[in-house]
């Protein structure tokens, strides 16, 4: 059997990110805390008080989840999951009449010399999960709580990796608390009707990258629903990217809107409610003086798109983000729309790139001649085009200053800057 040494983990958290916007996050963390950050491929390990990791919920654009780091302890065969399990006490993270579920990630040593020797991430979980429900069966009157795969109140990852001596037989087990259930990416506006190609947290990502603060003109020419747009207007106005959620939670919309709301590690945290309910009256402040930004701004952002069911889709999210009064939004052939009204600024588009089935065929020239009325139409812009089709990208006759690597999901995609003179 396992030796029993379980590290309880006090304030270290972990926020995931799309790949190529860590550095964007960690430095969303650093305005927040000067404790240790780590950045790792697809997100940044930080040491902070509750309260940074609650302030970084309603503050960052780019995480996607954020996970609180529980207990830490070193596994020798995949039983010993279940033995180590069976020594904590679960209640202490979430009820009896809760329900749960585990997602298992197994990663390389940190020096990445060395993969995890768990060949089945179905049997860690699930040895994970036994002694979860043994431990509430113990402390409960042999009662114990439910998983659920689509809906669970609480999320458990289990992250494995070799030990840090890369001579041990042992491996590393954490267990992280998801804090979020409903991804941080997931504003609140989007019409759930359209499927846009590009998550909020990865959209607000490009137009960070662009350099836009706010202080120059704005125009996505290719704007699908608009989550660019919508993006780059909530950076413009600094308005916080959760202020729909923060409506839904002071107004009780919705009960549980994000899962730690309702786990007891937070509930019987004096401190952290506390924290929470300043954070929130705060939060609330900086949405609305965001809005006053917007009113106040002298430099412009336009939107526009070919397709009649695009425009009617970013009408309905601008509207549902309270942010259409800030827009010029029409429908325009990217390919020869100008804007009189403006003689600078920064262009960030995601053209279409053979996402859907059938696109292809006309999307070389379709490149190509949006890079000629980029020649054209907007000499002292700068454009940044992220696309997943990389090949496509020659088809624009400009050349290119920078090229970034991003994924979008599993797709490997390039955010291509022009400098336009
Ligand atoms: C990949 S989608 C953009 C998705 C968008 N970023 C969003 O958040 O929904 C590409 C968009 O380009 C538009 N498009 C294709 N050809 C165009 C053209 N010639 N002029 C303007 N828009 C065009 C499509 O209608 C589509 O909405």
């Amino acid at each position: 059997m396992a030796n029993k040494e379980i590290e309880k983990i006090k304030d270290e958290y972990f926020a995931s990110c799309p790949t190529g916007l860590e550095e964007l996050l960690a430095s969303e963390i650093k305005a927040l805390t000067y404790e240790k950050i780590t950045v790792t491929k697809g997100g940044v390990h930080f040491h902070a008080p509750g309260k940074v990791a609650l302030e970084l919920m309603l503050s960052s654009r780019i995480a996607s989840r954020i996970y609180r780091k529980a207990f830490r302890f070193d596994v020798k065969i995949e039983k010993d999951l279940y033995f180590y399990a069976k020594e904590i006490k679960w209640k202490s993270l979430f009820d009896l009449e809760q329900t749960f579920k585990i997602t298992v990630v197994q990663s390389k040593s940190a020096d990445g010399t060395k993969r995890s020797k768990f060949k089945n991430s179905m049997f860690l979980a699930q040895n994970l999960k036994d002694g979860i429900v043994d431990r509430f069966r113990e402390d409960c009157k042999d009662e114990r709580p439910s998983v659920d795969k689509d809906q669970a109140d609480m999320t458990i990852l289990l992250h494995v990796e070799p030990h840090v001596n890369i001579h041990s037989v042992k491996e590393t087990a954490t267990i992280l608390v998801d804090m979020c259930g409903a991804p941080l990416s997931q504003r609140g506006y989007r019409d759930t009707n359209f499927s846009a190609p590009l998550k909020e947290n990865l959209a607000a990502g490009l137009v960070l990258l662009s350099g836009y603060d706010g202080t120059q003109n704005f125009v996505d020419p290719m704007c699908g629903s608009g989550t660019i747009i919508i993006e780059s207007l909530l950076i413009k106005g600094k308005i916080p990217p959760s202020y729909i959620a923060l409506e839904a939670i002071i107004t009780h919309k919705e009960e549980s809107y994000w899962d730690f709301l309702n786990h007891s590690w937070f509930l019987r945290d004096k401190y952290l409610i506390e924290a929470w309910a300043k954070h929130l009256k705060d939060y609330m402040e900086k949405a609305k003086d965001g809005f006053d930004n917007l009113d106040k701004s002298k430099v412009k952002t336009f939107a526009s798109d070919i397709e009649k069911y695009a425009f009617n889709a970013s009408k309905f999210n601008l509207n549902a983000s309270d942010l259409a009064d800030f827009v010029t939004l029409e429908q325009q052939d990217a390919t020869n729309v100008e804007i009189a009204s403006i003689d600078s600024g920064i262009i960030v588009t995601n053209p279409p790139y053979g996402e859907r089935i059938g696109e292809d065929r006309d999307l070389p020239e379709l490149y190509h001649n949006f890079g000629e009325n980029l020649k054209k139409n907007f000499k002292g812009f700068k454009a940044y085009i992220f696309t997943g089709n990389l090949p496509l990208i020659k088809n624009i006759s400009l050349r290119t200053s920078k090229r970034q690597i991003l994924y979008n999901g599993a797709i490997e995609s390039r955010l291509v800057e022009y400098d336009l003179f």
